[in-house]
Order: structure tokens, then sequence, then C-alpha cells
């Protein structure tokens, strides 16, 4: 499934409301299906902002997004929020898991609320694969910064979504986990899942198949 965005702009205000702190200039790309697009940039440069916006969770003040064939924010509140969970998993910047359910009741729960059977045995080879089997049955506000992120990422990816929207997926993690990571992200692009990944990570650019550069709120 392809993504894009066309001319899409947003602004944040401060308390004072007068004028913006950030402005998302009008910006355009093409995000093609089956590749890993990755975006970089300094802090605040608006990666994450443009990203909340392609995810359908920031409607843009002006342009449109487009998933597969759909012009996402022309869709009801309701109906976008189903489209995304759908087609879209997302890896938020931070710490995004459930804290008060287990590391195996956050990867369930999508599939109770959508009245999917629980596939119990995909679940653990995949927290085995990414190191959490371990920690099925603890409480997901007990995990370390980078055990949070990988959990964030079986979330994201565990329901196989058309799309993978990851923001900073090897932040907090060693070597090997960031190895793993990169390269399950890289081995799904070649199932045709389209990948689009904000990172600092010099080497996460390396598996990218195409880089873009935010600077100021512009994509270069
Ligand atoms: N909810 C918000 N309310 C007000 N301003 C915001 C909000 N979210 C982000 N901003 C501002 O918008 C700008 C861009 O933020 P954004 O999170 O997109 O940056 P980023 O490129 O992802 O940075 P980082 O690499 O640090 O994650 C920042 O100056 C930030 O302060
Ligand atoms: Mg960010």
């Amino acid at each position: 499934m392809n993504l894009s965005a066309k001319n899409v702009s947003f602004k944040y205000y401060g308390k004072k409301k007068k004028k913006p702190i950030f402005e998302l200039c009008s910006t355009s790309l093409d995000v093609p299906e089956g590749k890993l697009t990755a975006i970089i940039g300094h802090s605040g440069s608006g990666k994450s902002t443009l990203l909340s916006i392609l995810a359908g969770v920031l409607r843009p003040e002006k342009g449109d997004v487009t998933v597969g064939n759909v012009d996402i924010y022309s869709l009801s509140d309701r109906e976008r929020s189903f489209y995304r969970n759908k087609n879209i998993g997302v890896i938020p910047q931070g710490n995004s898991s459930l804290k008060h359910l287990t590391v195996f009741e956050n990867i369930s729960l999508p599939y109770e609320m959508y009245g999917d059977g629980v596939p119990r045995e995909n679940i653990d080879a995949i927290l085995r694969q990414f190191g959490l089997i371990e920690l099925s049955d603890e409480p997901a506000c007990g995990l370390s910064g980078g055990e949070q992120r990988r959990l964030a990422i079986v979330r994201a990816i565990v329901r196989k979504p058309s799309i993978i929207l990851a923001d900073e997926p090897t932040g907090d993690l060693d070597e090997d986990n960031r190895k793993n990571v990169l390269s399950e992200l890289k081995k799904m692009t070649m199932s045709g899942t389209t990948v689009l990944m904000v990172t600092h990570d010099k080497e996460a650019e390396g598996y990218a198949d195409q880089v873009f550069k935010m600077e100021n709120g512009v994509l270069l």
C-alpha cells in the first residue's frame, strides 16, 4: 500500500496564540510500497509532527494524505480510526505501552477489541524474537526503556499491517537489538510492507531505500 502527502501544512501555537512556535510548511512526499523510507533531521524539526499527520492522528490545516487510494482526512473520525487500525502500525516515539497491562495483554488487546481470536503461538514467537518472552506476564510499567521500545515495535508489527510508521524505532536499544529491529523492518519491506521510519541512527539510515531530511519544518 502506498502512502502520500500532498501540500500538507500545520502550525503549533504557544501559550500566547499569536504566532506559531512551529510551522510545518507545505509538505509533499511519496512513500512507495515495499520500500523503507527514512526521515532524518534535527530535534524539533517536525519529524514526529509529520508522522502523526501521516498516521491520521493529527489533522493538517491544509493538504491531503492518501493511504492506499483513500484520502484519509475526508473520512469521519470513526472511519479514519478504523481504517488506520486496519492498515497502519505505528511505533510512536517514547513509551506508548498500556502500563498496567502485561506485556502479553498489550499485544493481544487489539485482537480482542476486533473480536479476532488471539493467536497465542504467533504472539509468543514474536515475543521470543524480540527477547521479551520471559517478560510476557509482567506489567509493562516494570519494563526498561529498551524493553518498552521493543514492546512498542511488537505491538505495531504483530498484525502485519500494510504500512508501518516508526518514530525512532532503534532509540534506547543496544547493538544486537538495533540490528534485529532494522533487519526485521527491512525483511517486512521485502514482502511488500511499506515502512517509513524517523531516525537519528546512522546505521538505520543505511537500511533505507530513500532518505528525506527535515529542516525547520521543511522536508528536503
Ligand atoms: N503538542 C504540541 N504542542 C505544541 N508544540 C508542539 C507539540 N508537539 C510538538 N511541538 C513543537 O513542534 C516542533 C516540532 O516537534 P516534533 O516533535 O515534530 O519534532 P521532532 O523532529 O520529532 O523532534 P525529535 O527529534 O526531538 O523527536 C517542536 O518545536 C515542538 O516543540
Ligand atoms: Mg520526534
